[in-house]
């Protein structure tokens, strides 16, 4: 965030514009000067903001008007440009020089320079400027009074400084107002007519109460303060700071101070203090801790860590950003139910410009049966963002405000990225923790009931109306004794799957309608196009069993296909009957993507072939029987 500033001196003819800035160099006041001086660099570290500060003289003298223009120009062209986030913007002002003794010297900040500098520029895109009056050492008393009117009149002035190049009076002093004046610009945050915080502004600061206000009851305590001060200042408040503060707060506004701690009103009177007192570098502080740029956006910096995700690694919410949400999640759960109801989840996301999950949420993950998100339903959402979608994932915990509150370099501590899928299988183990599988079949197959059964749901008849339809649904399963994290994503096969690299997942969910005699030849395609020849897992699934089986028209049976492929055996599925046989097929899934090396190599179990081989038209409930006993077979 390190741009150079640029100091343009104008004004007057001999009003000592020079001479300040030799004095500065210098160190005294030099007795002869030429009419214009070089351009002045100053390193970063010798300047009070440690930023490389560039100083250059006007003289009438030595340059035209229209090499005046283009200086001003070049000012303002490096100003848009900072505007637009170019990385290697310079930030500049103007300081216009007048001489305390010549009142003539100030008539022309007004009829001459102020227009010339900032005349043809829009609202909101002047260049700062600072009024100087030089030669301090030649008056008694200070021209404020002429100043003031001026000030009034122009929002762009952010300050005025007397000061002597003689005795080298307020010199040093000069020069970090114009630094501030780039730095810490004032327009953003104030408006100087209507005396109040600009509403980009407020908004800002509101995020960052709400971030602040850790147990969420709207005001800061003494505690929540302090860490706040310490976060943005290194250190926190003397106790009697904390209470000078509470007490002009108290003083000065009806709602400020509730319970012994700050409001938002309060938070915010404090801050347009701050600023009307020309300490808003206070308040630029605290914004720049938050991420904000001097625009009032939050930096790409901040938003988008950079994160490499190399192809064949996957990105996964790793402890830290778990307990983080979840400290989340309990702020915001105020009845405590364990589950989010929609207010609290627009609360909890108040701090977003915009609400980062759509109404397919209540699709994809567990939800009560008043249709709120259940604790592990919002670690689920998350996971399946972090996954999806982790540049999102780091935006939406930027947001949140996770570097500030885990006081952490940046969000991409929250997550992991795992080790290539390659390795994985060429090791035989895996630390990953989410697995993606695709549920493919014909349209009408029952892909939704499967994946809605999956998080807890009949499809029939308990999908809540307000949600719109997801492809997706996450629910963990316990694999060898550890928490998996499963992500189905149904794939219509008639309609998508155009492309190779649509079936890439860990496991392929093959899913056939029992009572459809075409639905299984589409699967067969299907794995013999993208799969057999793939090192990825396929399991197939029977669905509707608990209706009439019919004979699916292809050249062999599912089961026969299956110990042909070396495949296990259908699964069989119905919605109606969501038992343990059922819900083991997820976690049969899960096993398939954890060990994907095993795959094939688990036909052990033949009694079950033996059974199968009983007769291709075994009836639906029986298909469940002989299911259940392979199972306790295993
Ligand atoms: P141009 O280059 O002609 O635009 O003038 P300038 O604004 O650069 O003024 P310059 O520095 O040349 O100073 C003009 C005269 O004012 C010189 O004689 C300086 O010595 C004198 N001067 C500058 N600053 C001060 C000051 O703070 N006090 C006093 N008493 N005299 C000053
Ligand atoms: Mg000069």
């Amino acid at each position: 965030m390190k741009q150079d500033v640029r100091i343009l001196l104008l004004g007057e003819p001999k009003v000592g514009k020079t001479s300040l800035i030799m004095s500065l160099v210098g160190e005294e006041f030099p007795e002869e000067v030429p009419s214009r001086a070089e351009e002045i660099t100053i390193p970063a570290d010798v300047t009070p903001e440690k930023v490389p500060t560039h100083i250059v003289d006007y003289s009438e003298k030595e340059q035209s008007d229209k090499v005046l223009k283009d200086e001003i120009i070049k000012v303002e062209r490096r100003m848009s440009d900072f505007d637009m986030k170019f990385s290697s913007s310079q930030a500049n002002v103007v300081c216009v020089v007048y001489d305390v003794t010549n009142e003539d010297t100030i008539d022309k900040i007004r009829t001459k320079w102020i227009p010339l500098v900032n005349g043809d520029a829009e609202k909101g895109n002047k260049i700062p400027i600072i009024l100087v009056g030089n030669k301090s050492d030649l008056r008694c008393g200070s021209s404020m009074e002429t100043i003031l009117p001026i000030m009034n009149q122009f929002s762009e002035i952010e300050t005025c400084v007397e000061c002597s190049a003689k005795n080298l009076k307020n010199i040093s002093e000069l020069f970090y107002y114009a630094q501030k004046a780039v730095l810490h610009p004032t327009a953003p945050l104030y408006d100087p007519e209507d005396k109040q915080l600009k509403p980009l502004c407020v908004r800002a600061l509101s995020r960052i109460f709400y971030i602040s206000d850790q147990d969420n009851d709207r005001i800061l305590s003494d505690t929540e303060l302090n860490r706040f001060q310490k976060s943005c200042f290194g250190n926190p408040l003397a106790p009697q700071a904390l209470e000078d503060v509470k007490t002009v707060v108290w003083k000065n506004t009806s709602d400020g101070v509730q319970d012994n701690g700050l409001t938002l009103n309060g938070f915010l009177f404090l801050n347009t203090l701050f600023i009307q007192r020309g300490r808003h570098e206070t308040t630029w502080t605290i914004l720049r801790k938050f991420g904000y740029h001097d625009n009032l956006e939050l930096t790409d910096d901040y938003l988008y860590p950079e994160l490499r995700v190399p192809v064949g690694s996957t990105t996964e919410l790793n402890q830290q950003g778990h307990q983080f949400l979840q400290q989340l999640f309990d702020k915001y759960d105020e009845d405590k139910d364990s589950a989010l109801s929609p207010s609290e989840l627009r609360n909890l996301f108040c701090v977003c410009p915009y609400m980062p999950w759509g109404a397919e949420v209540y699709m994809t993950v567990a939800t009560t049966d008043d249709g709120y998100i259940t604790n592990h339903g919002y670690l689920c959402q998350w996971t399946l963002s972090a996954y999806l979608d982790i540049h999102r994932c780091l935006e939406h915990l930027g947001y949140l405000g996770y570097p500030i509150l885990t006081e952490q370099q940046s969000q991409t501590s929250a997550i992991t990225v795992t080790r290539d899928r390659e390795v994985d299988l060429e090791k035989c183990q895996t630390q990953r923790s989410v697995f993606l599988c695709k549920v493919i079949g014909p349209r009408g197959t029952g892909k939704t009931a499967f994946l809605q059964a999956f998080v807890g749901r009949n499809v029939e008849k308990t999908v809540n109306p307000s949600s719109a339809f997801s492809p997706y649904a996450i629910n963990t399963v316990q694999v060898s004794k550890q928490e998996k994290y499963l992500i189905l994503k149904e794939v219509d096969v008639e309609a998508e799957f155009l492309k190779a690299s649509d079936a890439s997942c860990d496991v392929a969910c093959l899913m056939y309608d029992t009572g459809d005699p075409h639905s299984f030849d589409y699967c067969a395609s299907i794995y013999k196009q993208h799969y057999m020849e793939s090192n990825i897992p396929c399991v197939l699934v029977a669905s509707k069993v608990d209706l009439s089986e019919v004979k699916q028209l292809h050249g062999m049976t599912p089961a026969e296909f299956c110990y042909k492929h070396r495949l296990p055996p259908p699964l069989p599925f119905s919605s109606l009957f969501l038992d343990s046989s059922s819900k083991s097929i997820y976690t049969r899934l899960a096993w398939a993507a954890m060990y994907p090396h095993l795959n094939g190599s688990d036909m052990s179990n033949t009694s079950f072939w033996l059974r199968v081989a009983l007769g291709s038209a075994v009836v639906a409930v029986l298909g469940f029987a002989i299911y259940r006993a392979a199972v306790r077979l295993k």
